[in-house]
């Protein structure tokens, strides 16, 4: 049986208070928290850096899971290991060796993985499988949190799922922009296991109400 997970992004959360959010948010039965990196360069927005990402390893012992929206990807892929994050993902074009890049977060003992935004093949997959630990398919186009969910990720979703069965590896597969309640279950039937969500769950006043409700379509 699929065990899924529930990702909130903090991109979506109150900066001003991000400690007690990752706190409420885990409490509400958050799996992971996700950890959306911007550096106005690889993506036109500026979030936060290691520091913060350290800050808060204080608050939870849920994993957390980086986002690299950033170029160039090494130096930060490697003082985010260091600042306590447990899985590292980084776009594949923004990296110009990304085996070394997987190298680099594997040696520091994280679990590491590629993200495809809408246009971009899974091509690389095919010399990275026997890798990496999570795919993470991005169903918008990454720097800013609410847009609507771009529908041929699905079929996308479908084409991972064959792609991670084929390999026979335990690869979590991530998909990130626009899950709601009400997808939810449709982007599960096309092969995801792990869903990021930030402004359907930040943007509601009970936490808990938006992630047992997608639990519930889950386990439909
Ligand atoms: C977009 C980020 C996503 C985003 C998700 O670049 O990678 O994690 O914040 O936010 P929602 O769920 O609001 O689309
Ligand atoms: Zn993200």
């Amino acid at each position: 049986m699929t065990t899924y997970r529930i990702a909130p992004s903090l991109l979506s959360a109150d900066f001003a208070r991000l400690g007690e959010e990752v706190r409420d948010v885990v409490e509400a039965g958050a799996d992971w928290i996700h950890f959306d990196v911007m550096d106005n360069h690889y993506v036109p927005n500026l979030t936060f850096g290691p520091m913060v990402c350290q800050a808060l390893r204080q608050h939870t012992t849920a994993p957390i899971d980086v986002h690299l929206m950033v170029q160039p990807v090494d130096a930060l892929a490697q003082a985010f290991c260091k600042a306590g994050a447990d899985i590292v993902t980084f776009h594949p074009e923004a990296s110009a060796h990304v085996d070394r890049t997987l190298q680099l977060i594997k040696a520091e003992g994280k679990q590491c993985g590629l993200v495809f935004n809408p246009a971009t093949p899974l091509s690389v997959l095919e010399w990275t499988l026997d890798k990496i630990d999570v795919v993470l398919l991005m169903s918008v186009n990454p720097g800013f949190g609410g847009q609507s969910f771009i529908a041929h990720t699905l079929r996308k979703c479908e084409q991972a799922r064959r792609l991670i069965e084929q390999s026979g590896r335990d690869i979590r597969l991530e998909v990130d922009g626009g899950i709601k309640v009400d997808n939810i279950r449709r982007v599960a039937d096309a092969g995801a296991d792990t869903f990021v969500a930030g402004s359907a769950i930040f943007g509601q006043p009970s936490y808990r109400a938006v992630i047992d409700a997608m639990r519930a379509e889950l386990a439909r």
